[in-house]
């Protein structure tokens, strides 16, 4: 209700694969980040809650009902400008809306995820963050935790220049819980890249049919120093620029592929092939820790990959293996002709200005 183009819409998606058509502009994208909210208690277009109640009204509500095996749970999300946010399941409220993360886990493939390759490295650490922290809570703690230090740490460097005076005990304090916090997230990072490296690899020659090599490495400044022993080097520094130059906050994750580095070198069809891999692997990820497969949200896929991936990928994901999908196309013919020649058993809507209607075209 209310949600950006979405003024009231109900719908039900009992099939495992679906897709919605429309033209641009009418709605796909806004019902993918739907589901997306109630899984991950955010927005991945907008960073602020407010932007997606519908313009002119003050408030919006999404309510979703998620079966897994035999149990069904309602999710219910609620943004008012000036009110608090409501986050609840089965109509009860959490402790932390963040205890949410991880129980109803999408995997989205979007055109945003090229800024993974093009931006700097904080998308590809915010990316992986979120990766970690939908398996394992005690790292989205030890992230938490390290922010609240590097924040104070940083708040520190500014008032000794402020006030040309340095007081070192404090810093200490700090670099200590730096540390602690700060080489829980290495370690696990570390622990991460070495469990996701293989299945990424077979992610992507499944998608490429071998034909690409890709590689993806942890680069941490961690690897050649140890924590306290980094921050106290970089004291003199750190004084000059007020700020900590030195901690996994500038840790970063390098893609590579057959030819050198992927951000420079590789073709925008290269560099969506690596990212579907990456977001395939991220399936399979949460699958063998979750014990249960994400719903996999696809927007625009048929962008930038050409006939035979998207063919290939389709084939993936309507594996018995998989979990549901949405799959979001501006071109009915393609998906048509797809959908009949890999004999996929799916639903089609059509979207079209913010309503949704079940499609008897198949
Ligand atoms: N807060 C909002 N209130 C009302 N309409 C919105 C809001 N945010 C985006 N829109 C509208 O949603 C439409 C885009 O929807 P989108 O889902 O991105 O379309 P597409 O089908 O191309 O994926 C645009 O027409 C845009 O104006
Ligand atoms: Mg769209």
């Amino acid at each position: 209700m209310n949600f950006k183009n979405y003024e009231e819409l109900a719908l039900e998606f009992p099939s495992r694969i679906n897709f919605l058509l429309g033209l641009n502009g009418s709605g796909k994208t806004n019902l993918l980040e739907a589901i997306y909210y109630l899984s991950t208690t955010k927005s991945f277009s907008n960073s602020s809650d407010t932007q997606n109640i519908r313009y002119g009204a003050d408030y919006f509500f999404i309510r979703g009902f998620f079966t897994n095996t035999n149990k069904r749970s309602e999710v219910f999300c609620q943004i008012q400008s000036g009110r608090k946010k409501v986050f609840q399941e089965n109509s009860r409220d959490y402790e932390k809306i963040s205890d949410h993360i991880g129980k109803y886990p999408v995997v989205l493939i979007s055109p945003l995820d090229v800024d993974l390759v093009k931006e700097s490295s904080e998308a590809r650490r915010k990316f992986f963050d979120q990766m970690i922290a939908q398996i394992d809570h005690s790292y989205l703690n030890a992230l938490l935790e390290y922010h609240h230090a590097l924040k104070q740490r940083n708040a520190l460097l500014k008032l000794f220049a402020e006030n040309n005076s340095i007081d070192y005990d404090i810093i200490d304090l700090y670099d200590q819980q730096m540390a602690r916090s700060g080489g829980v997230i290495y370690q696990k990072r570390k622990a991460f890249v070495a469990e996701f490296l293989p299945i990424f690899n077979a992610s992507y020659n499944l998608l490429v049919d071998n034909r690409e090599e890709a590689t993806l490495a942890y680069a941490s400044e961690l690897e050649s120093a140890e924590f306290e022993a980094g921050l106290k080097s970089s004291i003199k520094k750190d004084l000059i620029l007020q700020r900590t130059t030195f901690g996994v906050h500038r840790d970063d994750y390098v893609f590579g592929f057959a030819h050198g580095e992927l951000k420079r070198l590789g073709s925008q069809g290269q560099q969506k092939s690596f990212l579907v891999a990456i977001k395939l692997a991220q399936v399979e990820v949460i699958k063998s820790h979750l014990g249960f497969s994400p719903i996999l949200l696809l927007d625009d896929i048929f962008d930038k990959l050409d006939d035979t991936r998207i063919a290939r990928l389709l084939r993936i994901i309507s594996g018995a293996d998989y979990g549901q999908s949405f799959i979001t196309d501006a071109g009915p013919e393609r998906t048509q002709a797809m959908v009949n020649e890999l004999e996929i058993d799916c639903d089609i809507f059509s979207v079209e200005k913010g309503s949704i209607q079940f499609s008897s075209i198949k």
